[in-house]
């Protein structure tokens, strides 16, 4: 190498430095924003979710100058974590949640898990893409392809949505935490439509209405 091109290595290298240094401060975590928040989420400090990831600053650059320069497989998470299902239960704990994520861990789940990632909020829940849920509406069949329900009150019995693959009406009827407080209806033709509980999962209004067993964190009871 000669010293014109060692000087212009170490330029590029200043520069990239310092680019990323501003990128990490605070006052420019705004500008990164990479999409529209969940709805709902659009007051939280990106601080809220996003942690200060280990290692410092300078490591931090060290690590992301070798992954560009082809010396390191992968990027090192830049000055913040992505967020994890922990972040999500710091606001949202509900001790009673009707799928808890740790019950799909036991192994008679696995297949399951393959179609639902049901073992973590971000398997359901992508956020900056401006939507509650990105799962679809007919995910239960993954799970619930032999249930039975004893005495069953619906008119037209599970069995029968079951035997007839209707795995649009259940959360027509039905919601997947159990966090709204209601009950849910008993004749399929009171069930909310599948184009209903679509725009709810997407930024749409709640059809299953605003009360809630847990108020999330930060929202008045
Ligand atoms: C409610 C929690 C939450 C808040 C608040 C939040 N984020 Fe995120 N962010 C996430 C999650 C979760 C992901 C991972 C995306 C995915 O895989 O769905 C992510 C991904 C990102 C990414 C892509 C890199 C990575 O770490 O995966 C950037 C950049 C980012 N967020 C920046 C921001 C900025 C800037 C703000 C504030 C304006 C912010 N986020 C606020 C949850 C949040
Ligand atoms: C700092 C607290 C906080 C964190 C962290 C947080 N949320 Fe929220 N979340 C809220 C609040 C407050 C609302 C608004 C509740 C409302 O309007 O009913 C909300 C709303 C939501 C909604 C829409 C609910 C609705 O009724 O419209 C979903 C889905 C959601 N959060 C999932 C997540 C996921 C997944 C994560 C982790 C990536 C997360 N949240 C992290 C506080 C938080
Ligand atoms: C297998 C998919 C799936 C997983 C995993 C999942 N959710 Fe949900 N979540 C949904 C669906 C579907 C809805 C819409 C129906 C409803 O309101 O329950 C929803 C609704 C919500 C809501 C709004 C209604 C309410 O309950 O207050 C919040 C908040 C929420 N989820 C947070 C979380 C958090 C936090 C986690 C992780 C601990 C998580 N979810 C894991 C599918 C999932
Ligand atoms: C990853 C597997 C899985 C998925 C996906 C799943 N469930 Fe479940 N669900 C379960 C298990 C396990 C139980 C608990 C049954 C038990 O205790 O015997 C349950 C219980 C329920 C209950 C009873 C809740 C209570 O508190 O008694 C309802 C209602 C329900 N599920 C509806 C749904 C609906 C609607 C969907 C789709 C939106 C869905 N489930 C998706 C596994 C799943
Ligand atoms: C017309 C409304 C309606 C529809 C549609 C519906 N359910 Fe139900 N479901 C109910 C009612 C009512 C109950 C009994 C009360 C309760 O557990 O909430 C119930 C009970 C359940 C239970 C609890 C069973 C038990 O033994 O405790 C599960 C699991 C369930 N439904 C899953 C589903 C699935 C999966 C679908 C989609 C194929 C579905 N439901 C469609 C209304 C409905």
């Amino acid at each position: 190498m000669n010293t014109k091109t060692k000087i212009a290595g170490i330029g590029l290298f200043l520069g990239l430095a310092a680019l990323l240094l501003v990128a990490v401060s605070p006052l420019h975590l705004q500008a990164l924003n990479p999409g529209p928040m969940t709805p709902g989420h659009e007051a939280l400090s990106c601080t809220s979710c996003h942690t200060e990831a280990p290692g410092t600053a300078r490591q931090q650059i060290q690590a992301n100058l070798a992954y560009l320069t082809g010396f390191r497989k992968a990027p090192v998470a830049f000055g913040y974590e992505t967020p994890d299902s922990n972040d999500c239960s710091a606001c949202h704990a509900r001790p009673d949640d009707a799928h808890p994520l740790h019950r799909f861990a036991e192994p008679r789940f696995v297949e399951a898990v393959r179609v639902v990632r049901a073992t973590t909020c971000l398997g359901c829940h992508r956020e900056h893409q401006g939507t509650r849920v990105s799962s679809n509406t007919e995910f239960c069949a993954a799970c619930h392809d032999d249930l039975v329900v004893k005495n069953d009150p619906v008119d037209i019995p599970h069995r029968i949505l079951v035997a007839e693959e209707r795995w649009s009406t259940c959360l027509g009827c039905h919601d997947y935490h159990g966090n709204h407080a209601r009950e849910a209806q008993k004749r399929l033709a009171d069930a909310f439509d599948v184009q209903t509980i679509r725009s709810y999962l997407s930024d749409g209004s709640d059809p299953y209405g605003k009360a809630r067993r847990h108020p999330a964190k930060g929202e008045r009871p």
